[in-house]
């Protein structure tokens, strides 16, 4: 099993997790302006992008247990700032769960605590029979509509074309594994009074996946933890609005002591 990753600049560490179908290329504008100051590590997650695919159920915590071993691959063994988008968020879950010793700091982006309704695996597991005979067209025909504010479809078309071409070219069996692993992941919201490491807590404003209210009541849980809500974005924040994610990730930094 491979993962493919950039990994750019020098200084602390910071590592980005992207959201569900997608790559690390949805970080692109924060590994530019982050990697002059910050060694800045973004995965594609196993089964997205250039990384394997393998069948079967791919749980949150396998994807896990991927970035613990790619961080010893690598050799960073200090603790990092783990930033997750949505999925990736869940790993961020899964990653203070299991390997909390690389967790020096915590970014949540556009994600959620709570595991699924009943209702939400069923939706999930029918996708994911789905994909597999019908392939991705479904996927980008769900997804698309939930994934942007009003602002970015009108004024960034070519954004929303990008987005839609990244989840049709994904491979069918690595969003099936995904989905799975998804619908099977549990709550976590026992851990936000056990988080000790600072905590920056992001969402765009039309955010209708995770919600304002719901990214609100994450951070109001956790000791600390500072809420950053981004003007004219819906769920995929850091492409939406690149600057000021980006900007409020470097203030996090600074402020958690790693810049
Ligand atoms: C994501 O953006 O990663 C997805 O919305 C996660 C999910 O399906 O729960």
């Amino acid at each position: 099993m491979n993962l493919h990753v950039v990994d750019r600049g020098s200084g602390p560490v910071l590592l980005l997790l992207h959201g569900f179908p997608l790559d690390h290329t949805m970080w692109n504008a924060q590994i530019e302006a982050l990697s002059a100051t910050h060694r800045v590590i973004a995965p594609d997650l196993r089964g997205f992008g250039r990384s394997s695919v393998t069948r079967g159920t791919v749980t949150m915590s396998m994807m896990a247990d991927d970035l613990a071993g790619l961080l010893d691959a690598i050799g960073v063994d200090e603790p990092v700032c783990m930033c997750g988008l949505s999925m990736g968020g869940y790993v961020a879950w899964e990653m203070l769960r299991h390997h909390a010793d690389r967790v020096g700091s915590l970014v949540l982006c556009d994600t959620r605590a709570v595991a699924d309704t009943e209702e939400a695996v069923t939706g999930r597991m029918a996708m994911a029979a789905r994909v597999l005979t019908d392939g991705t067209t479904p996927v980008v025909e769900a997804m698309l509509p939930k994934l942007f504010s009003p602002a970015t479809e009108e004024r960034c078309p070519e954004l929303v074309d990008t987005v839609k071409r990244t989840i049709f070219f994904t491979s069918p069996v690595a969003i099936a594994a995904a989905q799975q692993g998804m619908a099977r992941r549990t709550d976590a919201t026992f851990l936000f009074n056990q988080i000790t490491v600072p905590t920056l807590v992001v969402v765009g404003e039309h955010d209708s996946i995770s919600t304002v209210d719901e990214m609100r009541g994450i951070a109001q849980q956790i000791p600390g933890a500072r809420l950053v809500i981004v003007p004219d974005a819906g769920h995929l924040s850091p492409l939406e609005n690149p600057a000021a994610v980006s900007a409020a990730l470097k203030d996090f930094l600074g402020e958690a002591g790693q810049s």
